[in-house]
Formats: structure tokens, sequence, C-alpha cells
């Protein structure tokens, strides 16, 4: 390629869609990229973009012959400096912020040519996933992912500002830390100066957090990246981020009072709308009996209805079976959906909740006896007992999942609901469902691991009415821990924290650590007890899945500059890779490729 221009003393006057009609008659030096070159012989049009919009540069008889000519073999993408003055357009474009101006060119610099992109950088470009994250740094020009991550920078900046102002401090937490995994596995980082010994990096600065409230600091925040090695999900990635804070001599309803603030006035600065406030609280409980899942979306009704009470004495075996074992027969009401769902489509939700374990779906489409699958089963007064109980009338279709495993049947039935939400259209884009789910049980039990492990973390406290139960009936504890859910996705979570440390040694003991283990795991956390502890408690929000939710996008990578793809690795650089022998050799790492596939 030929050589380019120097910028030399050219500076920027101003970005591409900082002009307005105010600034007509001004000399102004724009610069950018090319979006397109539209040449009509004597009249030549260069639309130049850079991260705020788009200019229309003009090149016409007036312009000197050699900026003309210069013009004339710009490209797209080529990275261009332009001075001018600017004038009023005739032909208003009013599709562009700017379409009321145009700069005419006096003198051009041609900054960097550029070669063709694989893809065109324009909204709505259909190239393949993979190919846009291969050249993120192309796709990232398109004016969608900048506004993304704009107005992700606005929002970083509420969280500082709104934080500073109610005293908290902004603390760095390290990054390699001891690894002590709980839920997800660690990434590790070998030390080269302790051979055989590992870093791993934060799933989260719990512990720093906790113990910066035994240093005296009282209000934390940090904007911290976090590492969990797990399979990555439309709102999950291998490392994401965190807004993460904690604070001193509080209960619950201090924390949730704070947040709460801090929601209310993102959402009012940045989409103009208010939140009603206190926000909705629903018990775990609840939640699970109403919707299925612990973090619902309240927008839509389809809520899950018991039908046990009137079946006791059913002879149909689905139900009976279900019963018998103490399960759950629970059934979905889809209002008017008749002419919606034909019997196609119910045969796909047959196909959908049995991804979620459940063994079938029962449904009956009103008064069409026919269209029943279980109705015949069930003698007359059942039959009324069910469409008495979900209120059925013309045209509406009833949804049943039946099983021993009442999980399932939350799980099968939490995830239709959900799934017809959207289906069905029954949730408005831009609308916004903000509420916490409280009282989470403090324990679940780990079938795999055949023990007790931590819902949220081995440092939430429980509820103290139910401490008597922690060694009897750990199921039914339940924590002082909140999530904060909005349209259906966890946003943030935390709890209030065991602050007293015999306490924190039972839990410990609880979720299966011998004494020893707890030493060498927590003994630093332990003994900072022993100094003596503040009460405290806290939360985190992941902060792409708030930036996500806010901006209606469906994916958090799509409000991530570089994102990983499902199996962890980052196509543009190509990692992770391999590293050469010196390096691993300093490790003292060999690498075991054996059973490899
Ligand atoms: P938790 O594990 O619930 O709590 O995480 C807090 C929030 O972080 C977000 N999040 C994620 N976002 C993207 N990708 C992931 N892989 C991912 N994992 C979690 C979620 C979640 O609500 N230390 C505690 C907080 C506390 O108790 O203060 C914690 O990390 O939005
Ligand atoms: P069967 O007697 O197995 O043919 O089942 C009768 C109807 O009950 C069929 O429509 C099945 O889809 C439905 N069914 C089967 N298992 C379940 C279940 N676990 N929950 C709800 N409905 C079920």
């Amino acid at each position: 390629m030929a050589v380019v221009d120097e910028m030399g003393a050219f500076r920027r006057t101003h970005y591409c869609a900082d002009v307005s009609e105010g600034d007509v008659g001004a000399e102004i030096v724009v610069c950018g990229f090319v979006q397109r070159v539209r040449n009509i012989g004597n009249l030549l049009f260069i639309d130049l973009r850079d991260r705020t919009g788009i200019l229309q540069l003009t090149f016409d008889e007036e312009t000197p012959e050699s900026v003309f000519k210069k013009a004339e073999t710009v490209r797209s993408e080529f990275v261009l400096m332009a001075k001018g003055p600017l004038k009023e357009r005739i032909a208003i474009n009013e599709e562009l912020s700017t379409g009321r101006v145009e700069l005419f060119v006096n003198e051009l610099k041609v900054l960097s040519k550029a070669a063709t992109t694989p893809f065109e950088i324009k909204d709505g470009v259909n190239a393949r996933e993979e190919l846009r994250l291969k050249y993120r740094y192309l796709d990232l020009r398109r004016k969608e992912l900048t506004d993304s991550l704009i107005f992700r920078n606005e929002v970083t900046y509420l969280v500082h500002d709104y934080f500073k102002k109610n005293d908290f401090l902004e603390i760095e937490t390290p990054i390699l830390i001891k690894s002590t995994p709980e839920g997800a596995r660690d990434y590790l980082v070998p030390s080269r100066v302790h051979q055989g010994r590992f870093f791993a990096l934060p799933q989260s600065p719990q512990l720093y957090k906790q113990l910066l409230m035994v240093a005296g600091f009282d209000r934390y925040i940090q904007i911290a990246k976090c590492f969990r090695d797990e399979d990555l999900r439309a709102d999950r990635q291998p490392e994401f981020t965190q807004v993460d804070l904690e604070m001193s001599f509080v209960d619950e309803s201090d924390v949730m009072a704070v947040n709460e603030g801090f929601v209310a006035q993102l959402f009012e600065k940045m989409l103009g709308i208010k939140l009603e406030r206190p926000f909705a609280r629903l018990t775990y409980k609840e939640a699970m009996e109403r919707f299925g899942v612990d973090k619902p979306d309240t927008r839509f009704g389809l809520e899950l209805i018991d039908l046990v009470g009137g079946l006791k004495q059913t002879e149909f075996m689905v139900f009976k079976n279900a019963i018998k074992a103490g399960g759950c027969v629970k059934a979905i009401n889809v209002k008017g959906a008749s002419a919606e769902l034909s019997r196609k489509e119910i045969d796909k939700l047959v196909e959908f909740v049995k991804t979620y374990g459940a063994k079938g779906l029962a449904y009956t489409r009103l008064f069409d006896v026919e269209t029943s699958s279980y109705e015949k089963f069930l003698t007359e007064e059942e039959k009324q007992h069910v469409r008495e109980r979900v209120g059925a009338v013309d045209g509406d279709i009833i949804l049943i999942v039946a099983d021993e495993n009442p999980k399932v049947v939350f799980d099968a039935l939490g995830n239709l609901r959900v799934h017809l939400g959207s289906k069905l259209g029954l949730t408005k884009k831009g609308s916004y469902d903000v509420l916490w789910v409280t009282e989470f049980p403090l324990l679940e039990f780990d079938e795999e691991e055949k023990r007790y492990v931590a819902m949220h973390h081995p440092f939430t406290a429980p509820n103290p009415e139910d401490i008597d139960l922690l060694e009897f009936d750990p199921s039914k504890v339940r924590a002082r821990a909140y999530d904060l859910v909005i349209n259906g996705t966890e946003v943030g979570g935390g709890s209030i924290r065991i602050s007293d440390l015999e306490l924190q040694k039972r839990m410990f003991s609880l979720l299966g650590m011998s004494e020893e283990e707890a030493e060498s795991k927590f003994g630093f956390l332990l003994e900072a007890f022993s100094f003596g502890v503040p009460p405290h408690g806290g939360m985190a929000y992941g902060l792409d899945r708030l930036v996500m939710l806010m901006l209606g996008k469906s994916s958090i990578r799509d409000v991530i500059a570089f994102p990983k793809v499902q199996n962890s690795s980052e196509l543009m650089s190509s990692c992770p890779s391999e590293v050469d022998k010196k390096s691993l050799d300093e490790l003292k790492i060999s690498v075991n490729t054996e059973g490899e596939t």
C-alpha cells in the first residue's frame, strides 16, 4: 500500500455527530472512518463515522482539485481527517442527527487505508457470529455495539457517583488469590516461585470484602472482574464484572434500601423510567410455588396452580403415583390460547417440558373433550375440580405436569411459563419488572457430592429463627439472603453474613468440612473474626447482566467489548493457547494429553 498522510498539526475540533446547525459557518476538523462513498461525477460525498455518529463530507466543483482527486481514492473504512467550513444542507437527511449540515472539505488527510472488511460495518449485518467475533474490533465499529458500550460506560460512571455519595469507598482487592472453590470451578494460575502451588482467580471478592469490614472501612464498593470456570449460557461468561459492595452495622433492610436507591436512580437517569419503591418482595417459597422458579418474571400471569387437593383419590396413574410419593401435580391455564396453540404446537410443548425432566405434559384444550390427553382417566368430579381450580373457560388450554419429585414440576412448568410468556408475546419490550426474592434456603443437598452445599455461599447467615434446625433439618433453614430479579433474570444477589466465629465454624462443619480443612481453607477469616467483626452484609450485581437487561439485549456478549464464546475461548486472539516449553519448564508443569479426543 502507498504511504499515507501524517496528521501533522491537524487536530479534531468536533466529533462527527457533535456538530449542529449552530456550528454553520465555522471551520471544523473531524476525523473517523469512512462509512460509505458516493461519487456522482462532479459531486462526491463521504459519510464519515466516529463513535458519536456520522457526518457528511461534501466535495464539489469548488473543492481544490488535489483534494477532490484524493477523495476519489477513498474507500470504505479508510481513516480520514477532514477540514473545512460547515454549511447548511439543501437535501436534508432526517435520518441522521447531523442531516441538516455538511462539511465542505478543503483539506483532507488519508491517515490509513483499509482492506475490504470480512463483513459490512452496518447495523443489522447478517454475518455469522463467529466471524464477527474473530474480527470483534470491526464489529465494535457498528453503532449498535458502540452505543451499548457507551451506555455501559454511563452506568459505571453512575455506580462510582451514587456509591461515593453514599459514603462507600472504592477499594481494589487482589486477582491472584487462594483457591477455595465453592460453587463453580476456579481458574488456576501456577506459581513459578512456589512450584507445585497455585493461585486462583477470584470468583468474587467475597472474603476480601468481608475482611475490609473487619478492617473497619465500613462501606466498600468495587467494580470487580470475576472468574468462574463454568458452562456458559447467554447470560454467563467465564470472566464477567460485578458491582460488588459490602456494608457494616446493617441488616437486610439497610442493604436493600441503599440498593433500591441505586437501581431507581440508574433507571431514571439512563432510561427515564421511575421505578416504584420499595421494590416488590417475594419469598423463595412463594416464588417457587407461584412461578416455579426463584427468579420469576411477574409481568404476566400463567401462574402455577396446585391440583393435589381434589385429586387425592384419583385412579389416573400419572397423578396417583406422583401424589402417593409426596410429589406434585400442578397446572398452568393458558388463557384464551386455544386458537394460538395448535395440537402440533402443544406436542412441541410436551417435548419442551421433557428437557426439564418431566415425563409428560397433560393438556386440555377447552371445551373439546376430544383434545384432552387425560380427562378420560378422571372422574367427573375430578375433571370439574381441575377446571374450577384453574378457572378455565372456553378457549383456554390447561397444561399439567405431575411428578414424584416436586423440583421437576417446578422446573418444567416454571420454564414452560417463561417460554409461553415470550412465545405468546405477554411481555412488553421496554417494560421492567424489578423485585427481591428473599428467604432462600441456606443449604441444598447435592446429590452428586452427597452433602449439603451452601445455596448462596458459606458466609451467608441463617435466619435466627431457624438456627436450631441447623443440625436437625438443614434443608428447612432459611438464609438471610436476597436476590434482585429483573424481568426474570437474577441481576444481583447478596446476604447478611455470619459474623459469629462459632456459627461460622458450625456452618463449615455442616458443609462437610473437617475442622482441619476449615482451618486450612478459611483459617485467616476465622482468625480475623476473633479480633472483632461488625455485623455486615452486602451484595453484588452482575454488571453485564444489568446492562444487557437495561438495553433489552438477549445476550451479555452484546454488552462486553471482547466476550468469550460457548466453549470459553476467545476467537479473536485464539486463546486459550499452548505455551512454549520453556514457560512450562519454569513452572515445572508437564501437560498430560492422554485420554484426549
Ligand atoms: P453471586 O454468585 O450470586 O454472588 O454473583 C452475583 C451476580 O453476578 C452475576 N453473575 C454472572 N454474570 C455473568 N457471568 C457469570 N458467569 C456470572 N455469575 C454470576 C449474577 C449474580 O447475581 N459474592 C457474592 C455476592 C455477595 O454475597 O455479596 C456473589 O458473587 O448477576
Ligand atoms: P399415559 O397414560 O402414559 O398415556 O398418559 C396419559 C396422558 O398423561 C398423556 O397425555 C401424557 O402426556 C400425560 N402424562 C404422562 N406423564 C405425565 C406427567 N408426568 N405429568 C403430566 N402429564 C403426564
